[in-house]
Order: C-alpha cells, then structure tokens, then sequence
C-alpha cells in the first residue's frame, strides 16, 4: 500500500478533528475522502503531507513514517488544494520555476519543466502575467502545476474544484485524469459526491472525524437498496394513496420527499421490473403522475442515508439542503494550530517544501 493510515487521531485543544481514521490506498488508485465542512478531511491530508504531526496512530506514505520521516515523505509527494501557495506578485511560470528550486531541480531543468505544465495546464498563454492576475480556476490549475514540478509519486488533492465554475471543474477532472492514467497515486478530498463517483476507485466517507462508509461508489449506492423508481402525483393531495398503490412493488414500503412531493421506491436490482409493477399499480388506482423514472440512488442518497443530512448544496437541486457550518469555514481556515514538533509549520507555510506564500484566491 502506498499510503497506509491506522487508528488516526489528532485533536486541536478540546475540538476532536480526527478519531481514529484507517485507510489505505494502493499504488496508481484514486482514494476520494468525501465528507461535509468541518469532517477532517483537511486535518487528514495535513497530517500526511507531514503539514502537522498526529495526536495519535500511526501513517505511511511510501513506506515512510509522517511523523517520523517527514523529510523522506516530502520527497515523494505533491499537494494542491485548500491551502493556495502561489505567491501573487510573481508570474505563473516564475511560479513553477520557484517550486523547482525549491526540489533542487537547478535552473535548467526547473525551466524546462516549468515550460512543459504551463502548456500541459493550458496556462502557456498567460505564462507572464502575476499570478494575481489569474482566475480562481487559473489559480487552481497554477496550484496544481506547481505541485507536479517534482513528478511526485503521491498526489494529495484538497478539494480541487470548490468554487469553480461547472467548466472549469470539468476541466480540471480532465488533468486529474491525465494524471492517473500516467500511474500517479492520489488521494483526493471533496464535498462533491459526483467528484468522487467520477474520480475516485475507491471512497471513504467521513462525518465528524470517524469514517462512516468506505467501498466503491457502486458499493456505496449498493448499500442504500440498488435503484430507486421515482415520480410525482399531478394531484398532491392523494400523494398518500399513490403510495399505497405503489409500496407492494418495491423492496421497501416507498417513500415521499417531504420538499419535492416525490415518491420513491426502492428496487434493489431489479429496476426495469418494479418500474413495471409500479407503472400498472398506478394505471390501476387511476393516478396521473408526471416525472416517472428509473434511477441508480446517487452518492447524495448514501450520503443521506449514512448521516441524515446533505453533504453539500450545490450540484444536487434539491431544496432544503444546506451547507453545514459554512459561516465557521474561514475562520477554521485561518485557525493555526500548535506549532508541531519536527514537521513543517501549521500554517501551510512549508507545504512539502515550498516557500511562505501569500495566500490568492477566494480563500
Ligand atoms: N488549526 C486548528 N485549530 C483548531 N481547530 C481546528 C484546526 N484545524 C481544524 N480544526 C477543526 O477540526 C475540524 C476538522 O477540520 P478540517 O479542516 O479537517 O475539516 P474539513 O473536512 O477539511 O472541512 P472543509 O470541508 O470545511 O474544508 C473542524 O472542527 C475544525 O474547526
Ligand atoms: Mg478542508
């Protein structure tokens, strides 16, 4: 295993940010750390990129020990995310020169490197402008570069698309991608359920600093009962009758989304069949429905049905969802942490041995 994690803890004074986290990921995968704000997600990644030292348990990235082989561990991995280390007043190709530098790459290759991710990240165009004066989603590409500068072996990825725009997070999906196809292992936070169902192998889903499900994303929806038949009653007064129309020919008596009026029933794996049965018993009692459809529970469903609430707002649509703890996030942001003993600084000053940046972007 590339990366190994056991019995992870670390807490901030009284505030427990991880209690006891294990997971492992395998050479060339894609691990998606999925959970709401404020699960630990940032806390993980931090400790093992050597960021801060752990309260307690034990993790490996290559073999290396974080707490104890920091500058080894270092060596091998690349971060990106959260915590932006451009510095704004330099250009983005100065930018990726300086990261180079920093690995000891010398002039020369630093250059030649630096040259190659502006054009492979589409930013060869605005090589010379400060990088103050990119976009939020330039930036992240420009972070992103600058954490490949020294080919690492292990990629960590903090929530690389929050706040961009549905192209420019496509678009980043596409290099991330890229990346994994050439045999960089990487282990990737979001908020995102369709981020992690489009990149990850596997996902282990965290809420309040334990892990609360791990498997594959078809493993995940598999959980919550296969496929879901859907539809709304034109007439929602009788919403209750169609229901009881409709319950024998699921797996589970079905059920309605107090916001949307929708009905659902669950039909494990057989789809098509209760899509039958529930199109008949509905003909039967008479009701006209609209919206009728088949669906594969999304990641948002697992989500759900593991915590009781929304993961995030965005993407899904659905009312009554909201984002937990989004006033705190800045605030939890710029919180610094004990000064650790042996690793590189809490502040994301060192960031795998990168200089003090400024912090650009929205964050
Ligand atoms: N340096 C710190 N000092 C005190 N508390 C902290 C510190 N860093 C994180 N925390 C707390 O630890 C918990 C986990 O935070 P973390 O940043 O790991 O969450 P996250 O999953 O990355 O959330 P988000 O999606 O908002 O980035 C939160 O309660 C947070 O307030
Ligand atoms: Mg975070």
């Amino acid at each position: 295993m590339i990366i190994e994690v056991e019995g992870l803890k670390k807490h901030f004074g009284s505030v427990e940010a991880l209690r006891g986290v294990d997971f492992s990921v395998a050479e060339g995968q894609v691990l998606g750390l999925l959970g709401p704000n404020g699960a630990g997600k940032t806390t993980a990644v931090r400790i093992l990129t050597t960021l801060i030292p752990p309260s307690g348990g034990r993790a490996t990235v290559c073999g290396y020990d974080v707490a104890h082989d920091a500058a080894a561990v270092r060596r091998v991995i690349g971060l990106a995310g959260q915590a932006t280390a451009i510095s704004p007043d330099l250009t983005g190709l100065e930018n990726l020169e300086m990261a180079g530098r920093l690995y000891h790459l010398g002039k020369a290759l630093s250059r030649k490197r630096a040259d190659e991710l502006m054009v492979r990240f589409d930013l060869a165009d605005a090589a010379g402008r400060q990088a103050k004066t990119y976009s939020g989603g330039m930036l992240r590409r420009l972070d992103l570069a600058a954490s490949l500068i020294s080919r690492p072996r292990v990629l960590f990825l903090d929530e690389p698309t929050t706040g961009l725009d549905p192209r420019s997070r496509v678009g980043m999906w596409g290099v991330i991608r890229e990346l994994v196809q050439n045999g960089t292992t990487l282990l990737l936070t979001t908020q995102y359920m369709e981020e992690a169902d489009e990149l990850a192998d596997d996902i282990v889903v965290i809420d309040h600093g334990v892990v609360i499900a791990r498997g594959t994303s078809e493993e995940l929806k598999d959980r919550i009962g296969g496929d879901v038949v859907e539809f709304s009653v034109d007439d929602r007064s009788v919403t209750h009758e169609a229901v009881q129309a409709v319950s024998a020919a699921g797996e589970a008596p079905a059920t309605v989304d107090a916001d949307t009026g929708r009905v659902q029933v669950r039909a494990g794996g057989r789809g098509s069949q209760v899509l039958v049965d529930v199109v008949r018993a509905l003909d039967g009692a008479g009701m006209a429905t609209s919206g009728l459809a088949l669906r594969r529970p999304s990641l948002d469903d697992v989500f759900m049905s593991l915590t009781g609430h929304a993961a995030e707002q965005g993407g899904s649509g659905a009312p009554g969802r909201r984002r937990r703890g989004r006033a705190g996030r800045g605030d939890a942001k710029a919180a610094v942490g004990p000064r650790p003993q042996g690793a590189a600084s809490t502040d994301g000053t060192v960031r795998t041995g990168r200089p003090a940046p400024e912090q650009v972007g929205e964050r």
